[in-house]
């Protein structure tokens, strides 16, 4: 018998959960709703989404409308553990299946549901992919927070599409519909690529990726530390790699080394891949996406190097970077060392302490401080 669908059946696990974080917003219900009339009644494989947080949109479209064959692209792991689980709580496992930001995701989509995201040139590629490979006839619903959109999203929307309106604001959520997408045209592709000529490295950044193309301010002052770090040190793991910059600069400045580059957002992992290709250090950086480097065996590395997260999408939250404390614990080996960046006033240096071991300022400037947290022996 057919369970009827609940969105508040959906949780966040086994992402972050907290009082002030929700796994569905007024966003996926507006966005379903503006979409109804194409949903219902959707041939099978016509309707696509992409950036579902925790799979409001894939399961409400399949739940509430009966769309089948529904092809859906979430950047982070844990979203798509997330959907995977929701989906078989609901009875909807195989209304949907998993792509990359491709066309495998849109060819002849004629539907497609879409959570804004935060960053532009996220959404760049997003519609510049919906645009290329979706129908010519496709009709793109884009959703965010209010507080969130900017005009920017709109023009950029407007630069891919020939028609795109913008809807009324509803319980402090809007949705952008868009239509009679371009295709082709000027438009520079993805991955996007810098050579940083102060560090020698090559960056290579999908739309998705942290920081793009550029260093991160945190990442540049923990990169001033590299040669303080253990010139013995053979295997190197890079948590939370995002483009790769510190796994490609670490591979730059030991030949000896193996590092391993590990983050959950397909956009980072893809960059990195591209990065370590680009730096020629590709043979000696294996990048692999998982969720705070689980894949990593224990006590199987000399070095971690982490810029750790502290937002939860919009939300501040310091969970994820003492999840990854925990998890440089139990990758170094004895003797081994964990090389970490933060703002100054988020003052992990007690919970590094705790979580990994002995732990020394090594720098601070005006906004960061750099720490190295040592497994005893
Ligand atoms: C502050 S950025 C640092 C990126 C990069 N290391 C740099 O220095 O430019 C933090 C990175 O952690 C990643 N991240 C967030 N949650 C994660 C998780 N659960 N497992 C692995 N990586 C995660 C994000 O995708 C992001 O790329």
């Amino acid at each position: 018998m057919a369970i009827p669908f609940r969105f508040d059946a959906l949780r966040r696990f086994p992402d972050v959960e907290a009082d002030n974080l929700f796994a569905v917003d007024a966003t996926d219900r507006l966005i379903l709703d503006r979409a109804a009339g194409h949903l219902a009644d959707a041939p099978a494989a016509s309707v696509t989404v992409i950036g579902d947080r925790y799979g409001a949109l894939t399961l409400g479209a399949a739940g509430l409308y009966g769309a089948t064959g529904i092809r859906t692209h979430q950047d982070p792991l844990l979203g798509e553990r997330a959907l995977a689980r929701n989906a078989h709580v609901v009875g909807l496992d195989g209304a949907f299946t998993n792509h990359g930001l491709d066309e495998g995701l849109l060819a002849g989509a004629q539907t497609v549901l879409l959570q804004l995201p935060r960053e532009l040139a996220a959404l760049d590629e997003m519609a510049q992919t919906i645009a290329e490979f979706a129908s010519p006839e496709v009709q793109v619903f884009a959703g965010g927070r209010v507080k969130h959109m900017t005009l920017a999203q709109t023009r950029l929307l407007r630069e891919r599409f020939g028609h795109v309106d913008v809807g009324l604001a509803e319980q402090k959520s809007r949705v952008l519909h868009a239509a009679e997408p371009v295709r082709g045209g000027e438009h520079a592709g993805y991955p996007r690529r810098e050579y940083h000529r102060d560090i020698g490295v090559w960056v290579c950044a999908h739309g998705g990726a942290f920081g793009g193309t550029g260093i991160d301010i945190g990442t540049r002052f923990l990169l001033g530390f590299t040669d303080q770090m253990p010139v013995g040190a053979i295997t190197a793991l890079d948590l939370g790699c995002g483009t790769g910059v510190l796994a490609a600069t670490l591979a730059q400045s030991n030949p000896a080394m193996r590092v391993i580059a590990t983050d959950q957002s397909a956009a980072a992992v893809l960059s990195a891949t591209q990065t370590a290709q680009a730096n020629g250090v590709d043979g000696r950086v294996r990048v692999v996406r998982d969720d705070v480097a689980e894949s990593i065996a224990t006590a199987s590395v000399d070095l971690v190097v982490c810029n750790p997260p502290f937002h939860v999408g919009a939300t501040v939250h310091t969970g994820l970077a003492q999840r990854m404390f925990g998890a440089a614990a139990r990758i170094l080996r004895p003797g081994g060392q964990l090389w970490t960046v933060y703002n100054s006033h988020l003052g992990y240096r007690s919970a590094l302490g705790r979580t990994v071991g002995p732990t020394r300022e090594a720098g601070r400037n005006r906004k960061f401080t750099v720490t190295v947290s040592t497994v005893k022996r």
